[in-house]
């Protein structure tokens, strides 16, 4: 992500590659991803094709889940849904111990048909709809994350006519600034986030007062692609202070939920230390005997997924450019957010030439559709093949069919075999529920 991530000098395609341990470069098989050869998959399955690693995601959740472990925590972990919604990436983490975070009836939905039961389900954002609040809680959801005092009015209305009772949290805004991307710093006084502190405490006692509300803490996130405790700690104080404020007030208090945001290693660096995050999270908030729970999302999957392309043609005019397959309606994050992603060629005679500057570039009528600029790269024939690296997370998600380019099939890496798990679009499907009237 621009800013708060750009290194001095940027990896070389060795150096990215042994910063992730379940890529691999054989002489034989090129690049391997979890031991598959990710040609392999590009021939049976062709390209654009996003690819994920079951193990991977598997490691990511235990390290996590061990790291609290280690200092005597055991936070309930939610993944974010949004990072990557498909069912079979959610009924991964679900195997191994996760409930959800959602954003939307859509994810929700998604959510329960993976396995994961209404209960073990919290729902956060700023703009739940009056049918969204009806379907959650009529299914029984674990929890909704409040995020302001008209949002409460309406849920207790709608609670209370349905009969039911609904768990929620204040989402406290703690006006902490994450170092992060502008457009994903979630925690500033003046994002659209939660409530402000300094209505936390009133709004929980009328939050208690009211029909069909049952408050049972504070929720607060901050941001994501934060890859150091140091905004965490300054949060996590304050919402410290915050349940000491309405434990002091005579409420009861029981459940932290600590947000999401963990960041990783795009480049080469290491990301978010996971002993240095959990030890500051027992220090900042370990002594206040509440339920903790987290809402990773990047973190367990971004680095278990990747999207392999095909170069269409490499072009010289003025500079090299080296033309791929996929495109910004694909992977939106470059054009977006001017974040990086590695960029590794497949093939191991490709992985052994000289690397020169090129702009690696999508066959999309704009611009902004480029993938990297000036990045170190062999020469790469019309064919050749390339993964752009940690793109499990906010990738498939994020893509549209924008100049009518059907998406990419995808593929899961579970049992040493690579599994299709969404065949690609066809063109038919571009327009197959569209109607011309009359
Ligand atoms: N909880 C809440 C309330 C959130 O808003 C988010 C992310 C998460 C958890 C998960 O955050 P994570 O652990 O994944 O950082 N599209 C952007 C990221 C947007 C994140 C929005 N909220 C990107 O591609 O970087």
């Amino acid at each position: 992500m621009a800013v708060a991530e750009r290194v001095e000098v940027e990896p070389s395609i060795a150096d990215l590659l042994a910063a992730r341990p379940a890529l691999a470069m054989h002489a034989q098989d090129g690049l391997c991803f979890e031991g598959i050869p990710l040609n392999a998959i590009a021939d049976e399955f062709g390209t654009p094709t996003w690819v994920y690693g079951a193990a991977t995601m598997r490691a990511r959740f235990k390290a996590l889940a061990d790291s609290f472990t280690a200092v005597g925590l055991h936070p309930h972990i939610h993944y974010a849904v949004k990072a990557n919604d498909h069912l079979a990436v959610l009924s991964v983490l679900r195997a191994a111990g996760a409930g959800a975070d959602v954003v939307s009836l859509g994810e929700f939905l998604r959510a329960q048909k993976a396995g994961v039961p209404a209960r073990d389900i919290v729902f956060s954002g700023v703009g739940k709809s009056q049918a969204e609040l009806t379907a959650t809680l009529t299914a029984g959801i674990g929890q909704i994350n409040v995020e302001s005092a008209e949002e409460l009015t309406i849920l207790s209305g709608i609670a209370a006519s349905l009969g039911k009772t609904a768990n929620i949290v204040l989402r406290m805004n703690p006006d902490v600034d994450a170092g992060t991307h502008a457009k994903i710093t979630t925690g500033l006084a003046d994002n659209k986030f939660g409530i402000a502190a300094q209505e936390i405490v009133s709004l929980y006692s009328h939050a208690a007062s009211l029909p069909g509300i049952n408050p049972v803490g504070i929720a607060l996130h901050i941001g994501s692609q934060i890859t150091s405790p140091a905004p965490y700690a300054t949060a996590y104080a304050k919402a410290a202070n915050m349940v000491r404020a309405l434990r002091d007030a005579g409420q009861t208090v029981s459940t932290l939920d600590l947000g999401g945001g963990i960041g990783i290693g795009y480049y080469d660096e290491p990301g978010m230390p996971l002993a240095a995050f959990a030890t500051m999270v027992r220090n900042s908030v370990g002594d206040l005997g509440v339920n903790l729970l987290l809402e990773p999302g990047r973190y367990l999957v971004a680095p278990a997924g990747m999207l392999l392309a095909s170069v269409i043609l490499q072009k010289q005019s003025g500079k090299r450019f080296v033309v791929l397959d996929a495109a910004m309606n694909d992977l939106l994050r470059p054009a977006l957010y001017e974040s990086y992603h590695g960029i590794l060629p497949i093939s191991p005679v490709d992985f052994q030439h000289p690397a020169s500057p090129a702009d690696v570039v999508g066959p999309v009528c704009e611009t902004g559709d480029t993938f990297a600029t000036d990045r170190p790269l062999p020469n790469l024939a019309p064919g050749a093949r390339v993964a752009l690296l940690d793109a499990g997370a906010y990738g498939a998600v994020m893509s549209s069919p924008y100049n009518a380019r059907p998406r990419a099939a995808a593929v899961l890496l579970d049992g040493g075999q690579a599994h299709l798990i969404s065949p690609r679009q066809t063109h038919q499907d571009l327009w197959a529920h569209e109607i011309i009237p009359g």
